[in-house]
This record gives C-alpha cells, structure tokens and sequence, in this order.
C-alpha cells in the first residue's frame, strides 16, 4: 500500500471512496477536493493499493489554533477495512502534524457510529468530556450549531521523541 498527498490526479477517486463512508462523511465537491490538494496536502493522506484508492483522510491545521489538526473526513474502500487503512493515514496525518508541532488531532463523529467509534479508540484517541453520554460515550451538545451534539475524539500528539503510531501499545497510551 502507498499512502501519497492528495493531488489533483486523485481528486475523483478520492470522491468515488468518500461515498462508501456514507452517510457518516459527507462527499465533497470537486472545487473543494481541489482546495483541499492545494491547500492541505500534507493533511490530506490517500491510500492505494494495486493502483486503486483504498481510503483517504481529509484533514486540516487550524490557523487560530495552530496546536489543532482537525479531522474531517476519513471513508475506507469495504473490501480494505480491518486491514489497518485507517491507521496508516491517521498515522500520517500524525507524523505531519509533530513535524509542525501540533499537540493534537480531534474529529467529530456520529453518535451512533459504533464502527467508527471503535476505530478511534483503538487508534488512541480519548472521547473527551460531554454533555451526556450514549451508550457510554461522552457527547458535547450542539458542538456543531444547534441541536447538531456530538461525540469528540481526540488523539494526544507527544511533544518530542519518536512518533508513536496508533493502534501500537505506544499510541494507546497518548
Ligand atoms: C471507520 C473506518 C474509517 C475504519 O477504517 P479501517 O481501515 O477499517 O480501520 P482499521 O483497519 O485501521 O482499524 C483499526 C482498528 O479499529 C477497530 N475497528 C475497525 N473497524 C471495526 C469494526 N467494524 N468493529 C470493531 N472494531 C473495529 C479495530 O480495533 C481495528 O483494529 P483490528 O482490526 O486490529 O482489530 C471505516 O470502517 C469506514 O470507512 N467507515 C465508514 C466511514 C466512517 O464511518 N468514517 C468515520 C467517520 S467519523
């Protein structure tokens, strides 16, 4: 598997696996995949197998919270999940965000998202402190606009030394 930045070359194939990861992501428009490219390119990771993409990530460096990368969007191909995609291009967006010195990565997810629920506790990420809770995990209210409550994740990123990788024991423990 290669994980490459996303270019402008991969923008349709990164659209096409996006609709696998619905309704939980929501597919962008080629104006906005284009931005991403531009714009976001170390954050953006895609993965591909055998000449075909797999999965890929859209993320972004807050510019009023330089410590924050925020995750956006994360959809792997069906036939490559439990295949530790995921990880792989969380790990890279990882890597990108130390290199910058970013102390964390956080993203959003539906409440009721158990799969994807799983996947970022396994990769390390901690459900921060909510409003309430649902089965279990902590949502914040209206944490997107009104009525919009959500779970929120976030992956502690060490200030030096090696990089962990997530779903290691090291990474669990960020
Ligand atoms: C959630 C998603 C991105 C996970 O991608 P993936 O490549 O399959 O994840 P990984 O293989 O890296 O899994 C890492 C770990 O997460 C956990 N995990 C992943 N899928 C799981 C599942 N279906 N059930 C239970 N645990 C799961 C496991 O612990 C897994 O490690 P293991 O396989 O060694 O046990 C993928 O299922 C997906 O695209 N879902 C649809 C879109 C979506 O929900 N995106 C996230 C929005 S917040």
């Amino acid at each position: 598997m290669l994980i490459t930045p996303l270019c402008v070359d991969l923008i349709d194939a990164v659209a096409d696996v996006m609709r696998f990861g619905e309704p939980y992501v929501t597919v962008r428009g080629p104006s906005d995949y284009l931005l991403y490219s531009r714009l976001f390119a170390s954050t953006c990771p895609v993965a591909i197998d055998d000449g075909a993409v797999i999965g890929a990530v859209i993320a972004m460096r807050s510019q009023d919270e330089p410590d924050d990368v925020h995750v956006q969007d994360v959809a792997i191909h069906p036939a490559h999940r439990r295949r530790g995609v995921a990880g792989a291009l969380i790990s890279s967006v990882a890597m990108q965000a130390r290199v910058w010195g970013c102390h964390r990565l956080w993203l959003t997810c539906a409440p009721g998202n158990t799969t994807a629920i799983a996947t970022w506790q396994r990769l390390g990420f901690r459900n921060l402190p909510g409003s309430y809770t649902i089965d279990g995990i902590q949502v914040i209210a209206d944490c997107k606009g009104p009525g919009r409550c959500h779970p929120v994740f976030q992956l502690d990123l060490p200030a030096a030394g090696p990089v962990a990788q997530p779903g290691t024991a090291a990474g669990a423990d960020t």
